[in-house]
This record gives structure tokens, C-alpha cells and sequence, in this order.
């Protein structure tokens, strides 16, 4: 089972290009591994408890379970707007994920990983999180920039300091438990310098999950959050049945202001309860727009849904899939959008689709016979940049998927390169050449069918489209890839030439 994680969101903020980039990133992924023939089980939700949702009810004069009902609907609206196939989503506040808090902190305090100490510091609720002095600039969050809260009160602590050692031997062992390598180094130089235990109840608050030996304490948010993950996989339930099966997770892919909570204490919290380790922790970094972090505060903030008005969901999930590399930071612009669209989508495969199904219409009536010339050259090259491509594709399974969309797009280069060397017009006034003319826009109508199949973990409708117009039966993510991925003879269907698939888009 291939079970992979989007972080948990914050339901106060809406859907952004940051959290969106993730969910699509981690969809895209999920649905190349349903392709492949493996069994997947993708996993987003959100992050409903603590102070930051508490202050945003009462602020609304709501109760925070009504604040966080009513708001948790624009997550579900953004993902469905971006055809996210996940396969579960968690909220917090469901009995499951409740269930399974207290279980795991019960198993921390009975390993004897839990006291009581009284803790004072520097607090940002934006992060729901407790700063030392020295990391805040001028007493504001790095992070928000906003000035910290200084919160004192008597908490639950976790002996975090007891795991630096264990953790250091993991990660030397597993390379890529933490990737990419920046992010690890990060993180082996945090752990170097040596871990402090962390606070993981709060006494001045009543919005969480209650500590189950002491329900006068809520669960600290960021500890609630972590558990969600083995929550969904099924921690709480009678018997271990699904959770052995799903657990431990493949992947948690996370921003890179995260990582620590997710590659440190969450696998510390996870030794101590005899639990195993995720197998990977990806990171990636953020998206800039103009050279600068993306929000709220900067009004710098482009809303998912006015992308996908005009480029619709594949076209905003290819952009960011294919221009933004996993890892670094990236920078969008709408002109870099427009560019890429209107190079790859309209021109290079819209074109190539409707070039390749209007000659099967005018020279053929729509049904080209079942007949291919593997040993012309021309067509050889073709078989070479499928296969190519083809492999290329599992560049998803390290999240480079840049890289799996480089090879289709050589694919659709060739497959035009195709259509100039062969000149089917030329074939087509020539009586002689008919057997030759079958072959040719048999090659083709396979490359596009080959190619629909490799584009359906990014651009799941238009995939289908053009699978409809190739008259083909089922749908192009139906798999498996190692069968449907392989260049052949297309089948003797009823094809249809259609609109654009991608109309252009005027700058
Ligand atoms: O942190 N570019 O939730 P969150 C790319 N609830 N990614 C960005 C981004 C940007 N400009 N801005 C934000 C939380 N992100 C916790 C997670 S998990 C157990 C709990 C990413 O709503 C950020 O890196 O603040 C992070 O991965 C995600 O959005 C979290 O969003
Ligand atoms: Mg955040």
C-alpha cells in the first residue's frame, strides 16, 4: 500500500497557491502510483483545534465547532475544483482523530516520555507555536512578523531531549527519510545542537483534545495536528488489521517551514510509542510570487480559483507541476503561466491533437486500420521517445515531476516531428502509398493515445477527453501503466476531431 500525506490545513486561511501546490503536487503523485496498479490510499484534511481557531470563532461570534464547520467547506470546494482524488479527509474535531490523541499520549506517558514542568516564553499563535528569544526578529515571528505572545503556564512536557541520539541513527541509516538533502542537513544540525523536551498540553485553553489523565489540559495543537496521520490510517480502532497494513505512511510531503515538527519531534513521538517511522519526509520549499513569500498581510495573495477560471484545473495543475521544481523555492507570474500554457498545452499538445485527429478524419473517415511499421525510422525515433517517456514518468516517484512531464512533452515533440517527416498529405495524393498512410496515422493516434495515458496523474479531464475522441473504452488512468504506457498498434476505433483542448490565451 502506497499511503501518502498533505499537511492537515489551518481552516482560517483559505486555500492559496502554498497549500494548493502540496495537494496537487501530492494528488498527482497518488494518481500515478493508482496508474501504476499499486494500492493507494491519499490522505489531506485539517487542522482545527487551538488558539488561532478559537480567537477566529469568537471573533465571528461563533462557537469554534460551528466556526470550524462552516469554514472547513472551502477546502472542500478548492479540492474538488482541482479534481483532488483524495482518498480520505480528516478534520481534527472527528471522534476517530480524538480517539487516537489520547491513545498515542497515553502510550508516550506509559513509556515514561511525560512530566509536568511549568513553561514561559515567546508564543506566536499565527504558528501555534513557542519561540526562544534569540529566534524571534526584534520580538516579532520570523514567520508572521508579528510580535510574540509571551504565554507561562503549567504544562505536559515530552522528553524530545531523550530521542537526538535515536534520530541521528535513523536518519544515517535511511538516507532519504528527510529529502531533499538541504532539508536533512537542516535537520541533523538542529538535532546536533541538541534537543529540548517540548510542551505538549495547555491549561489556559479549553478548544482541543482533552489529555486523557488529565482533561483540565487540551493537547497542544501542533501535537493533535501530527497524529491525524496515523488517526486516518486507523490507530484507534479494535484491531490493528488496517493499520498494519497502512502504516507506516510512504510519504508525508510538507513545506519546508515544517519540516522540524514532522522529521523530529513526530518520529520522536512515534519512537516512544513503539510505533514505525514514516518512510519520507518531502519537503518543498514556497512559492514566491514577485520574489516574495505569498500572504495574507502582503496582499500579495493569488487566490486558486482565478487561475483555474482562466486556465482552467489541468492547466493550473500542469504549471505547477511542471515549472515548479519540488524542493527549492519557486516563482510564479501570471505572464510565466500564460507562456507555458500557451507553448505546451495549446500549441504542442492541443495542436498535435487536433493535427493528428483531423488527418484520421479527411483521410481515413475516423478509422485507421490496426497496421503499424515499427522498422521505418521515422517511426522507430517515435517508439524511442514513448519509451523514453515512459520511463521518465517514474521520475514521480521521487516527486520529480518536472522531470516526468519533460519526457511526455519530448514524446509530443517527436510525435510532430513525426507528422513534418512523413508529410501525410503527400501520402495521401499517392494510391500506392495507402498501406504506408495506415501505418503513419496509425503511429500517431498511438502516440496520442500513449500520450493521454502519461499526462492523467496532471491533467486528469483532459486525459479523458482525448482518450473519448480516440474512441477508446474506460478511462486513460484505468492502467496498468507497464501495459497502457507501451507504444503498440492503435486499434481500429472510431476517432473525433473535436474543439481545442486547450484554447489559447491571449496575454
Ligand atoms: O502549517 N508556498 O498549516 P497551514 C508553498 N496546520 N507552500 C506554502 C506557502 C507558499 N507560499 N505558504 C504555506 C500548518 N505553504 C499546520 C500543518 S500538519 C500535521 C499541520 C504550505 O495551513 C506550508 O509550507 O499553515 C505548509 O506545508 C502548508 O502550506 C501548511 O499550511
Ligand atoms: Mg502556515
Amino acid at each position: 500500500m502506497i499511503y501518502l500525506t498533505t499537511p492537515i490545513y489551518y481552516p482560517n486561511d483559505r486555500p492559496h497557491l502554498g497549500t494548493a501546490y502540496t495537494t496537487v503536487v501530492a494528488d498527482a503523485v497518488a494518481r500515478y502510483w493508482r496508474l501504476k496498479g499499486e494500492e493507494v490510499f491519499f490522505l489531506t484534511g485539517t487542522d482545527e483545534h487551538g488558539l488561532k481557531i478559537a480567537r477566529a470563532a469568537e471573533e465571528n461570534g461563533m462557537t469554534p465547532q460551528e466556526w470550524v464547520d462552516r469554514i472547513v467547506h472551502r477546502f472542500y470546494e478548492a479540492w474538488e475544483l482541482l479534481d483532488i482524488a483524495n482518498d480520505d479527509f480528516i478534520r481534527t474535531t472527528e471522534e476517530r482523530h480524538r480517539a487516537s490523541v489520547q491513545r498515542l499520549l497515553q502510550a508516550i506517558r506509559d513509556a515514561g516520555d511525560v512530566y509536568e514542568s511549568r513553561y514561559e516564553g515567546p508564543y506566536c499563535v499565527g504558528c501555534e507555536a513557542y519561540y526562544t528569544e534569540d529566534e524571534l526578529i526584534d520580538g516579532r515571528c520570523p514567520i508572521h512578523e508579528r510580535p510574540a505572545e509571551i504565554h507561562s503556564e503549567d504544562n505536559y512536557f515530552f522528553r524530545l531531549s531523550a530521542y537526538g541520539d535515536r534520530l541521528l541513527q535513523h536518519i544515517e541509516a535511511n538516507p532519504h527519510f528527510v529529502t531533499p538533502e538541504t532539508r536533512r542537513n537542516e535537520v541533523v544540525s538542529f538535532i546536533r545542537q541538541g534537543l529540548d523536551d517540548i510542551s505538549i498540553s495547555r491549561a489556559q485553553l479549553t478548544w482541543g483534545v482533552p489529555i486523557p489523565w488529565d482533561p483540565s489540559h487540551v493537547t497542544y495543537v501542533w501535537v493533535d495536528a501530527l497524529i491525524n496521520y496515523i488517526s486516518a490510517a486507523g490507530y484507534a480502532e479494535e484491531t490493528s488489521e488496517r493499520f498494519d497494513n497502512q502504516w507506516p505512511v510512504w510519504a508525508h510531503l510538507v513545506g519546508k517551514d515544517i519540516i522540524r515538527f514532522h522529521a523530529i519531534i513526530w518520529p520522536a513521538m512515534l519512537m516512544s510509542a513503539g510505533i514505525p517511522l514514516p518512510r519520507q519526509i518531502a519537503s518543498h520549499g514556497f512559492l514566491l510570487v514577485g520574489g516574495e513569500k505569498m500572504s495574507k498581510s502582503r496582499a500579495n495573495q493569488i487566490l486558486p480559483e482565478e487561475l483555474i477560471e482562466t486556465f482552467g484545473s489541468d492547466g493550473y495543475r500542469y504549471h505547477f507541476l511542471r515549472d515548479v521544481s519540488f524542493g527549492p523555492d519557486g516563482n510564479f507570474s501570471w505572464e510565466g503561466m500564460v507562456a507555458r500554457y500557451n507553448a505546451d498545452l495549446a500549441n504542442d499538445l492541443g495542436n498535435l491533437a487536433n493535427r493528428v485527429l483531423n488527418l484520421a478524419e479527411r483521410f481515413r473517415g475516423g478509422t485507421v486500420p490496426a497496421v503499424s511499421d515499427p522498422d521505418a525510422p521515422e517511426e522507430a525515433a517515435l517508439r524511442e521517445a514513448a519509451a523514453g517517456a515512459l520511463a521518465d514518468l517514474a521520475g514521480f516517484e521521487e516527486f520529480r515531476t518536472k522531470q516526468a512531464l519533460d519526457g511526455v512533452w519530448r514524446l509530443f515533440g517527436a510525435a510532430n516531428a513525426f507528422v513534418e517527416a512523413t508529410e501525410p498529405w503527400h501520402l495521401a495524393k499517392d494510391p500506392e502509398a495507402a498501406g504506408r498512410l495506415d501505418a503513419v496515422l496509425n503511429a500517431l493516434l498511438e502516440a496520442l493515445r500513449v500520450g493521454a495515458v502519461l499526462i492523467s496523474p496532471v491533467m486528469p479531464k483532459a486525459a479523458a477527453e482525448l482518450w473519448r475522441r480516440l474512441g477508446l473504452p474506460g478511462d486513460p488512468g484505468d492502467g496498468p501503466l507497464d501495459e497502457t504506457g507501451r507504444f503498440g498498434t492503435f486499434p481500429a476505433t472510431t476517432v473525433e476531431k473535436g474543439e481545442p483542448l486547450f484554447p489559447r490565451i491571449e496575454a
